[in-house]
């Protein structure tokens, strides 16, 4: 197959190298397009734009294959932990036992924050989003930790990724027991990473609290499910800000606030909402589908369609399953499982979903799944970021250590007016 491409626009032309990725993924290098032709390309929502090479995850959205460093997600989800799923985003191979030993202690050792944060937590509104909380305070990381906020020092780099996935626990525990008026739980390093942050987020200092291992095993899950999805709006957003040369605590931060819109991480609450107006407001599922399909965007069956998947979500699949055995060993009946699962049938069979390619995403079934469990919604998005932070964190590296590496700098088609002159306000 040619290596390259012909571009020829009126007399001139220029040959365009072809890349193609160990999966057989191929794209257009246009890095010469405007110097050599004095054109751009214009591509809104990047739809077909690659902003980089990398080695991190692998997804076949035709297919509904999600890998991560090569492995199946469904081998990781089945066998790992996310611990260790955060050592092979990070540093791009399983961890030995004794790798893996050194990784969960520094982890662990790092998982208080500073007093200070108390108050820096006091002083957001009663009602603030946890969302919020958690990115304003991994921002605010940086001002205390200023020592090692340097991005082109490894051992500095080294010393913050571990000091945020850590803190990040405590700190979206802190946001939630905020928003709820109860006492800060400080870490108990003697429980693994997953029951510490329900530690955090369901203890009282007023009676003891025992995490249910069922409860432990499925937010673990989740959080391996959402660890990383390459180049989503999330994750670009982290590259793009870190590309400034920004430390990594503001980088992930952009991130954060990237996640929590409705169209990205912020579905999984959107999609309890519509389930629960479903159920409140006595719609039948077949209803809320017919409305769906009107095209308006205020009215979409949230959890549904993808950029990339035009097949199911292979991590949907697994929450779906992972939903079910998890109601059924805690003997829970959900309505709202029961109405997720009868949208999801009607839609699928329905021709304006098919011609679309319009399937259920990762978020169709998260929010039941955190409902099930106890888990409030407005934290369901934060358990979403708890569980992004290792791939955040892997491509912020990778790009850091990328040889093409420039400053993230799209261009534009201007469409405004040509030259006009300063008209002075007296003569308006
Ligand atoms: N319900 C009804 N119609 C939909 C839906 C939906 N959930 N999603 C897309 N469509 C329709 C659009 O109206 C459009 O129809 P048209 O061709 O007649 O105009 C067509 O499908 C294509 O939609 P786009 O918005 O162009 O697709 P895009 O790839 O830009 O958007 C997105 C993907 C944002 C995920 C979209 O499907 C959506 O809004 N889904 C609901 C929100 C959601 O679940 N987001 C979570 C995604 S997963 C994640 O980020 C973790």
């Amino acid at each position: 197959m040619a290596d390259t491409a012909k571009l020829t626009v009126g007399d001139q032309s220029i040959e365009l190298p072809i890349v193609e990725g160990s999966e057989g993924e191929r794209g257009l290098d246009i890095r010469k397009l405007r110097s050599e032709m004095g054109l751009i390309t214009l591509d809104p929502g990047y739809a077909n734009t690659g902003s980089c090479q990398s080695r991190i995850t692998f997804i076949d959205g035709d297919k509904g294959i999600l890998r991560y460093r090569g492995i199946p997600i469904e081998e990781v989800a089945e066998n790992s932990t996310f611990l260790e799923v955060a050592y092979l985003l990070i540093y791009g191979t399983l961890p030995t036992r004794d790798q893996f030993k050194n990784f969960h202690a520094s982890i662990t050792y790092h998982t208080m924050i500073h007093e200070d944060f108390k108050r820096f937590f006091g002083a957001l509104p009663k009602d603030a989003h946890p969302m919020a909380a958690c990115s304003a305070s991994v921002g605010a990381l940086s001002t205390f930790y200023p020592d090692s906020l340097d991005p082109r020092d490894p051992r500095q780099v080294e010393v913050s990724v571990h000091r945020l996935i850590a803190k990040m626990i405590t700190l979206a525990a802190y946001a939630y027991k905020h928003s709820i008026g109860q006492p800060f739980m400080y870490p108990a390093n003697n429980r693994s990473y997953v029951a510490n942050l329900l530690y955090m987020v369901f203890g009282t200092p007023c009676e003891e609290y025992i995490v249910d291992p069922v409860i432990e095993r499925v937010i673990d899950m989740l959080l391996i499910l959402h660890a990383d999805h390459e180049q989503n709006c999330s994750t670009s957003a982290v590259r793009l800000v870190g590309s400034s040369m920004v430390n990594l605590f503001s980088s992930i931060a952009a991130g954060i606030n990237a996640l929590r819109g409705p169209s990205h991480g912020g579905a999984n609450q959107e999609v309890i909402n519509m389930l629960a107006a479903i159920r409140d407001e006595g719609m039948t599922a077949r209803q809320f589908v017919e409305r769906a399909k009107r095209g308006d965007p205020t009215a979409r069956l949230m959890g549904f369609g993808h950029r990339v998947y035009k097949n199911f979500d292979p991590r949907m699949k697994i929450i779906k399953k992972g939903c079910f055995d998890v109601l059924g060993k805690l003997g829970v009946h959900s309505k709202l499982l029961e109405i997720a699962v009868e949208l999801e049938e009607i839609a699928i069979k329905d021709d304006y979903f098919v011609e679309r390619k319009l399937y259920p995403n990762v978020d169709f079934y998260s929010g039941v799944t955190y409902t099930a469990i106890g888990i409030p919604s407005n934290m369901f998005t934060a358990f979403f970021a708890l569980g992004r932070l290792p791939g955040w964190i892997a491509q912020w590296m990778e790009m850091h250590h990328d040889p093409d590496f420039k400053i993230g700098r799209p261009r534009q088609i201007y469409t405004g007016p040509t030259l006009t002159h300063y008209v002075p306000i007296e003569e308006r």
